[in-house]
């Protein structure tokens, strides 16, 4: 396994809408183990490979506590197939978003059909936080961050500040 290189916004990268997965094989397995590594190294809750540079429709997600056995999901090509009309709120944060949080409202449920790290189509009935985490990592499959679902005077204040700390570190090796 390897630790992975996130992407911080501003970055195109980030804005890509991610393909579609063919088949879970031993590579794109792979790259699911090695971006849990690097989530749970942050340490995050959930990671979108766009985040990571690569264009494809996979998403891990952990939402166990710390003092909890791991839970770790991994899904490519995860799919909405219901939402629910009741809404939540969380104060959501982004590892492309480093130090940045603010209050996002998502359906409060949603069902999800996925292929899983087996190739196996699966379905999940997701509330709370967990339903939560992925609409966020899916959204990322799509070219959108949780700053896109609030005010663009704010957006812009999180992406000025963090286009700043990017321009004032070491780049990046290619
Ligand atoms: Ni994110």
């Amino acid at each position: 396994m390897a630790l992975l290189n996130v992407l911080v916004a501003p970055d195109p990268r980030l804005k890509v809408k991610a393909k579609h997965v063919d088949i879970v094989d031993d590579e794109v397995r792979r790259l699911m183990d090695d971006m849990l590594e690097t989530m749970y190294a942050a340490p995050g809750i959930g990671l979108a490979a766009p985040q990571v540079g690569d264009a494809r429709r996979i998403i891990v997600i952990d939402i166990a506590h710390d003092d909890e056995p791991k839970q770790p999901l991994r899904m490519a090509n995860p799919e909405i197939l219901w939402r629910s009309d009741e809404e939540t709120t969380y104060n959501e944060g982004c590892l492309s978003l480093p130090e940045h949080y603010a209050d996002v409202t998502r359906p409060r449920e949603v069902r999800v059909r996925y292929l899983d790290h087996q190739n196996e189509i699966r379905e999940l009935h997701a509330d709370g936080l967990l339903a939560t985490v992925i609409q966020h990592e899916m959204d990322h499959l799509q070219g959108v961050l949780f700053v896109d679902h609030i005010s663009p005077l704010k957006r812009n204040i999180i992406l000025r500040k963090l286009a700043k700390l990017k321009r004032s570190k070491v780049p990046e090796p290619a």
